[in-house]
């Protein structure tokens, strides 16, 4: 039977090749996400050959815009949310870590971290009307603090890190009201986040760029190995984990 996905950052990216795979099943609804609907032509094509894929207006960072989503969602979501996948996030920085500004800080914060939060507070109500009551949450590698990835990514990575913590918190807070919440790392993936990245390293730490470079799967291959790998086989037992785009388990 298919699911009702909600599925933030589908205008680019992984999220949009995500939406793609997931509305290819027309038993599937997908609710995708853009902060500008003018810069989301590609997804706003879809949604004309697909009538199974809704678009909604978002701003993860904007308190305002979040609210605003409230009084849309009783109209794209009359019959509740399974799977609510929180994808969209910044990397604006790969500076080390003293050199980069205090708004850089908070602005990773506020968008990577606050806002899905605040975003799960306003669809807690339409994923607790199904049974899944599945979040996942879009993490990295470089969130992990036991197994440091020895990498200058300062405010994105300790935005990944304070976003693990949440997946923990979420996940142990909302366990007996049968949720699974996870986070997925969705590979290293070549998209305009990997890109910007490389051009970042190439000047602090070149070793880096090449480690990318060299390493990167397409924002294709990502969207599939997590659905097929991750998505599709989560069950509640899972709730609280880790995952790679590969199905296995990560240290946090
Ligand atoms: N690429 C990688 O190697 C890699 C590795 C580990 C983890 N990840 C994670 O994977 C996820 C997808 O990354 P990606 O590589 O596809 O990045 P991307 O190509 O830069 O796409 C980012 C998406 O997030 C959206 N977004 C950013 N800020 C937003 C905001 N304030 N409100 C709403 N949407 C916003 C963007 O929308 P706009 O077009 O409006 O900017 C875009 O749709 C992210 O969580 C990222 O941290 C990526």
């Amino acid at each position: 039977m298919g699911k009702v996905y909600f599925l933030t950052g589908s205008n680019r990216g992984i999220g949009l090749e995500t939406l793609k795979i997931l509305s290819s099943d027309s038993t599937n609804t997908v609710i995708g996400t853009a902060r500008d609907l003018s810069n989301a032509k590609e997804l706003a094509q879809l949604a004309q050959e697909r009538d199974n894929i809704k678009i909604v207006e978002l701003d993860v960072s904007s308190q305002e815009s979040i609210n605003q989503l409230n009084s849309q969602l009783e109209s794209v979501a009359p019959e509740g949310i399974d799977t609510f996948i929180s994808n969209a996030a910044i990397a604006q920085t790969h500076q080390p870590a003293l050199s980069v500004e205090r708004d850089v800080y908070l602005k990773h914060y506020i968008t990577n971290v606050v806002g899905p939060i605040e975003l799960t507070k306003v669809l807690k109500p339409y994923l607790d009307k199904r049974e899944t009551k599945q979040i996942i949450f879009i993490s990295s590698i470089v969130g992990s603090l036991s197994n440091f990835v020895q990498i200058s990514t300062a405010a994105y990575g300790q935005s990944k890190s304070a976003l693990n913590h949440a997946v923990l918190t979420l996940s142990f807070e909302l366990k007996d009201d049968g949720y699974t919440i996870v986070a997925v790392h969705p590979g290293v993936v070549s998209s305009d986040m990997l890109n910007q990245a490389k051009i970042d390293f190439s000047e602090f730490q070149p070793e880096a760029a090449k480690f990318l470079k060299d390493n990167s799967i397409t924002t294709e291959q990502s969207a599939s190995y997590q659905i097929n790998n991750v998505y599709h086989k989560l069950t509640k037992e899972d709730n609280g984990k880790f995952f790679s785009y590969d199905g296995s388990e990560i240290p946090y």
